[in-house]
């Protein structure tokens, strides 16, 4: 009796190390590896990086998505709160679509202090009310996205987050490089990804001395097992 119960325990704690390999860097959101890019992100959110905004980039279907998704889920647990928009190749002649996924659910009408008309600019171009009778102007929705976010920071610290930038509707791209070259000294982050290639008008705006860009490579699962195994004392 008493040899089986060790027994049970023995391949009990079997099963749990083999799981613990087994499932290296993998957390609820179903990221396997990558452990120095998660190191990357956590140490981001955690502010132990001058950086204000980090942006993955690298080729299609190498991995940037999964772990931005997972960067979300990173913050959210940190009790930051998440701005996400995931524009798509379909949707980036809709102007203000990446706007309007990122301030979902945020009530504009509550933002204090936010002049009347940047609140109707902004609210007539997520089509939340009646259009003006001219078009609202780019610089009052500019503006009162700027109002909005830094209202939202002053209360809790703010992710900005854009999966595939370079898919993102020119109008949003517009207001949303304006309140970019204004986000420093504000509780907010930019978590951003795109394809290799130009730099978009967001990350112009931000600037290279707070943008930090991490090119995500093929996945290297035998090294980032290896390191765990290790836990940093092996070379
Ligand atoms: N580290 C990872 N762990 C598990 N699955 C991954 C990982 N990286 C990518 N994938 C999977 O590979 C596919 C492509 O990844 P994705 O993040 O969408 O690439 P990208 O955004 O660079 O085009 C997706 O199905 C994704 O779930
Ligand atoms: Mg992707």
């Amino acid at each position: 009796m008493r040899e089986s119960a060790l027994r049970w325990w023995f391949c009990y704690r079997r099963r749990g190390k083999r799981r613990q390999v087994g499932s290296v860097g993998k957390g609820m959101s179903g990221v396997i590896g990558r452990e120095p890019e998660l190191a990357v992100l956590e140490e981001f959110l955690d502010r132990g990086t001058p950086w204000l905004a980090l942006l993955l980039t690298g080729g299609p279907g190498i991995g940037k998505t999964a772990l931005w998704e997972r960067g979300l889920r990173l913050a959210r647990d940190r009790g930051i709160r998440v701005l996400a928009a995931r524009p798509s190749g379909a949707e980036a002649e809709l102007s203000f679509a990446g706007l309007f996924d990122l301030l979902e659910g945020i009530d504009i009408g509550s933002v204090g202090g936010l002049p009347v008309p940047q609140r109707r600019a902004l609210e007539a171009a997520l089509l939340r009310a009646e259009p003006m009778d001219a078009a609202p102007e780019r610089f009052a929705i500019a503006a009162g996205l700027l109002g909005v976010l830094r209202s939202l920071a002053a209360s809790e610290p703010l992710l900005i987050a854009v999966d595939d930038l370079q898919w993102l509707d020119a109008a949003s791209a517009e207001v949303l490089a304006f309140a970019a070259r204004r986000a420093q000294g504000q509780r907010s982050q930019f978590l951003l990804s795109r394809r290799s290639g130009p730099a978009t008008g967001v990350e112009g705006a931000l600037g290279p001395a707070v943008l930090h860009t991490a090119e995500v490579g093929p996945l290297n699962l035998v090294d980032d097992r290896h390191r765990t195994a290790c836990r940093g004392s092996c070379r």
